[in-house]
């Protein structure tokens, strides 16, 4: 096999490190949900890498999330670990009182957490399709809530950025491409798309500016088959004009990015992040 060029990937190669992070989010106390793995905890340690202070919610595993942690305090911030089901009201009130308890203020949440239970219409349960609403959307609304009302709280006490408050909703390039046997997922991502703009709207006159990061196909848990053999990356490269998959870090930098005073004057944006597959390919040569 040959070698990748330079900004290229493979089933088992990733791209090259991005460069690293300016201090943009000094003073600041983010939460991200899911953030044990995956993209949510790259989105935690590029946080903590600008300087933020994090908190790292999980479901399972309190070891990943505490390795986390670890990690992000190597940045020379302070992190710590919450369980926390999203989809559970009184699970989600309660770490949100334990994260002001422990930092004194949140001034960024990243609604991260979400899952896949794929199925054909002709097999998906009931149980299927309310467990990935329940996850992905009632738990980013769930989340988003309570970060509101944490910001409206603070008010203008908080002097570490323009905005009140920042939210960031993990979406999908599935809240506008259509996904046969994913009837579940796609319509949990479309909706997040409205609730986050809806939100946006009436939360704008408050200073709080909330918008979502819409990721293509990343190297995570969650599409292993989808990048773990050659055979089957080459397919996915079909879907990719940019010619490489996603690293969890190409999101987790977008989003340092996106919650700093640099994009201050950005509100109720969908950020795709998918290298160009929003971009229709199968029309490059065909239509
Ligand atoms: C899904 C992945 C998929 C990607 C692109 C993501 O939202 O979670 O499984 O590879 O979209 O289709």
């Amino acid at each position: 096999m040959t070698e990748p060029a330079a900004n290229q990937a493979g089933p088992q190669t990733a791209a090259p490190p991005l460069p690293p992070l300016p201090k943009l989010l000094v003073g600041q106390k983010a939460l991200v949900t899911g953030a044990n793995s995956g993209i949510g905890k790259a989105v935690a340690l590029a946080l903590a890498e600008a300087g933020a202070d994090v908190g790292v919610n999980y479901v399972v595993n309190p070891d990943e999330a505490e390795a986390v942690a670890k990690t992000a305090r190597g940045f020379g911030v302070d992190a710590r670990i919450y369980q926390a089901d999203v989809s559970n009201e009184a699970e989600v009130e309660k770490m949100f009182a334990s994260f002001v308890g422990d930092f004194g203020a949140l001034d960024i949440l990243v609604a991260n957490a979400g899952l896949q239970s794929d199925a054909s219409i002709a097999t998906m349960t009931l149980a299927q399709w309310n467990k990935v609403l329940s996850v992905n959307l009632t738990g980013q609304f769930l989340c988003a809530r309570a970060a509101i009302a944490q910001f409206r709280k603070q008010g203008d006490s908080r002097r570490v950025s323009r905005a009140r408050g920042k939210i960031v909703c993990m979406s999908s390039v599935h809240q506008m491409i259509p996904w046969a046997g994913h009837v579940n997922y796609a319509s949990s991502k479309g909706g997040i798309m409205l609730m986050m703009q809806s939100l946006a709207q009436e939360c704008a006159p408050d200073r709080i500016r909330i918008n979502s990061i819409g990721p293509g196909a990343i190297r995570t848990p969650i599409n292993h088959d989808a990048w773990a053999t050659q055979a089957a990356y080459d397919n996915l490269m079909k879907l990719i004009p940019y010619g490489r998959i996603g690293e969890p870090e190409d999101i987790g930098k977008v989003a340092a990015w996106l919650v700093s005073d640099y994009c201050d004057y950005i509100v109720g944006a969908t950020l795709f992040v998918d290298g160009g597959m929003t971009l229709f390919p199968g029309f490059a040569t065909n239509g």
